[in-house]
């Protein structure tokens, strides 16, 4: 059911835990099944240099916030901004169809730490960032 990225990424997931004096703080969940995402950025110049999480969820949302900081840590925030769910997916060679708004929900912790970050600067992030969804209505969770 699942590729061996995805179990490797769940069994050993990269960048654990939280960043002291982070820059961006982004958490986001899906009420539908509980999950919560919170993904901690440090940020130099327009480069994150750091980035670390904690999920509180099922292994595919584990996998997915695992990937996505690996994907997005060393890049500069225009490339993060561009991570969609679907690079997410791609990356970890593919979810079952009732796990893909796990990667949804990876995509808006990266963003929402990204908002953070911005609203911080005092800059108001809505137009770099875009709307976060308040919950996810791209998939249906049914856990
Ligand atoms: Fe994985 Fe909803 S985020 S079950």
């Amino acid at each position: 059911m699942y590729s061996a990225k995805v179990m490797d990424h769940f069994a050993n997931p990269r960048n654990v835990g939280e960043i002291e004096n982070a820059d961006g703080i982004g958490e986001v969940g899906n009420p539908k099944c509980g999950d919560i995402m919170k993904m901690f950025l440090k940020i130099e110049g327009n480069r994150i240099t750091d980035v670390k999480f904690k999920t509180f969820g099922c292994g595919a949302a584990i996998a997915t916030s695992s990937i996505a900081t690996e994907m997005i840590k060393g890049k500069s925030i225009d490339d993060a901004l561009k991570l969609t769910n679907k690079a997410v997916v791609e990356a970890l060679d593919g979810l079952p169809p009732v796990k893909l708004h796990c990667s949804v929900l990876a995509e808006q912790a990266v963003k929402a730490a990204l908002a953070d970050y911005y609203r911080r600067q005092g800059v108001d992030p809505e137009p770099i960032v875009g709307k976060l969804e308040e919950d996810c209505h791209a998939c249906s969770c049914e856990v």
